[in-house]
């Protein structure tokens, strides 16, 4: 059969910012098609793409995910960029902390109450930036401290992540600019890529221990950093930026959620098929190989198209239509096979967690504005969607734990340790000084998001003097110096006594 060509590319802005025609047209076109500016094929059809994950060593990622070859030069190594038996080999090794059961219990619990405190600051304030203030916040916090990088690290993820959905492309201006930051993380794994430089107790730091007990060498250990640094953010803040714009959007599926909370499971899934936050990664084809009806030679590169795959009427009944109750098994958001997600647990506690923390408290979202793409080469989503969380409360939300009419909005001024496990802080516009007991709070998360340690019996310490941190206010969603001044904003009620520190 001859492989028909399609003369796109794919990794240009126009089909970055509207690609659902293109995809349509490749399915059109055929179950293979040739995309010669990219100089690859692509597999559009959700049929030649699961047929195609189902053969990872034919349909190889060792050779690297990226259409470039220097850049897999240097992405070789890590989970996603292996074939098995070595794959097996360290997905055993950073999987495990990924898996339901290791979730469950602490890491659910920090979840869901960061997720209840963040959305019921957000709803205080009304209009939020769905990507910025809600979206980023649970990947940014919780997550980045689970996998314990140190100072170095913390503030660089969203740029490295990004930085390396975009390289999986052919070497197109964005691949260009972001392989400095690619270097930039390469350096990082090399100079912190150790057990004793990382932060004791996460998960980056637990694959040195687990590692070599099971032949995996430090270098290797290293590199196995990727598998936790450069796919946890982004497609996770994609998928709960978009879940929010598709709510807007469809303001019946948000009134059925609500009345059906048991959906809500079925939702995220339904918000993964249509978001698909990676549109598509490649493999080497490593033998001559038949699909489709077309035989793809020895060498070639394929793109795997999750995001058109998603959209096949041959599998989903009126594909584009948003339907949380709808029929989703087997779509490919999360992918298929030996490299199915190893994050998808984490990702779906993260939006669940906050699914269930809106459907409470918010009747509807309403767009405030225009929202703008985000460029990736690979990540679809939302650079910024401004909405208004519109007040409903229903008779099963959580009891209110804000004051409500008499916070004031305060400029933290002045910071000082008054002592051991205490910090305190000079509010400028209260003009008191507010103490805070922290026995596990750390600098560098009050400089980022306010810290989910808020949520222990500290915060009930203060929050029985009617003193709160409003958690989710923040310029800038990557973790600024911690001399910024800004960042440590507080709300005070206006009748909260200077504390004295009750220790
Ligand atoms: C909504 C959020 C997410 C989406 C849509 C998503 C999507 C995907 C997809 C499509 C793949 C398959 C790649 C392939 O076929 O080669 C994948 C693999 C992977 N994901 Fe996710 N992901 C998400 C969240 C996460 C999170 C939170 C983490 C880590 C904490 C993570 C870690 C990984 C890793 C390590 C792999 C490689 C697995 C392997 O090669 O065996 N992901 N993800």
């Amino acid at each position: 059969m001859t492989v028909p060509v399609c003369d796109i590319d794919f990794y240009s802005d126009a089909v970055i910012r509207d690609p659902l025609p293109h995809y349509a047209a490749m399915r059109a076109l055929g179950p293979v098609v040739h995309l010669p500016r990219n100089g690859c094929y692509a597999l559009p059809r959700h049929a030649e793409a699961v047929a195609a994950l189902r053969q990872p060593l034919v349909f190889s990622s060792a050779q690297g995910l990226s259409l470039s070859p220097r850049v897999n030069a240097i992405l070789k190594g890590s989970t996603l960029n292996s074939d098995p038996p070595q794959h097996d080999r360290t997905r055993a090794v950073t999987g495990a902390p990924l898996l339901p059961g290791a979730l469950r219990g602490t890491v659910e619990a920090r979840i869901r109450a960061a997720a209840e405190g963040l959305v019921e600051t957000l709803v205080a304030r009304g209009e939020v930036d769905a990507i910025a203030d809600l979206a980023t916040y649970l990947p940014l916090t919780i997550v980045a401290e689970l996998v314990g990088l140190p100072e170095a690290g913390q503030g660089k993820l969203l740029t490295w992540a990004s930085a390396t959905f975009n390289l999986f492309a052919d070497d197109n201006p964005r691949a260009q600019a972001a392989f400095a930051d690619l270097k930039d993380l390469a350096a990082f794994l090399a100079e912190y890529g150790r057990p004793e430089r990382l932060k004791p107790g996460g998960w980056a730091a637990r694959i040195f221990e687990v590692g070599p007990e099971r032949g995996i060498d430090p270098a290797t250990c290293a590199q196995l950093m990727r598998d936790y640094i450069n796919p946890s953010l982004d497609t996770t803040i994609s998928a709960t930026g978009q879940a929010i714009g598709l709510f807007a959007d469809n303001p019946d599926q948000w009134d059925l959620l609500r009345a059906r909370p048991d959906l809500i499971p079925n939702a995220i899934e339904e918000v993964v098929r249509l978001s698909t936050p990676i549109r598509a990664f490649s493999r080497h084809v490593a033998r001559d190989v038949e699909i489709g009806g077309a035989t793809l030679p020895e060498g070639a590169r394929v793109l795997v198209i999750y995001a058109s795959a998603n959209r096949d009427e041959r599998v989903f009944p009126d594909p584009d239509r948003f339907d949380i109750a709808r029929d989703t098994a087997n779509h490919l958001g999360f992918g298929m096979g030996v490299h199915m997600c190893m994050g998808m647990h984490l990702a779906r506690l993260e939006i669940a967690a906050l699914l269930e923390a809106l459907r409470t408290r918010v009747a509807r979202f309403e767009r405030t504005g225009p929202a703008t793409v985000a460029m990736n080469n690979t990540i679809r989503a939302w650079a910024s969607l401004p909405v208004r969380l519109v007040p409903g409360r229903l008779a099963d939300a959580a009891p209110a734990t804000r004051a409500g009419e008499d916070w004031l909005d305060a400029v933290v001024t002045a910071r000082e340790d008054a002592g051991e496990g205490v910090i305190a802080l000079t509010l400028e516009s209260a003009g008191n000084i507010l103490f805070i007991m922290c026995d596990q709070l750390r600098w560098d998360y009050l400089s980022c998001y306010g810290h989910p340690h808020l949520h222990t019996p500290n915060i009930d310490r203060l929050a029985a003097r009617g003193v709160r941190f409003d958690r989710a206010y923040v310029q800038s969603p990557v973790c600024g110096p911690v001399a910024d001044e800004h960042l440590y904003r507080a709300l005070c009620p206006a009748t909260a006594q200077a504390g004295t520190s009750s220790r």
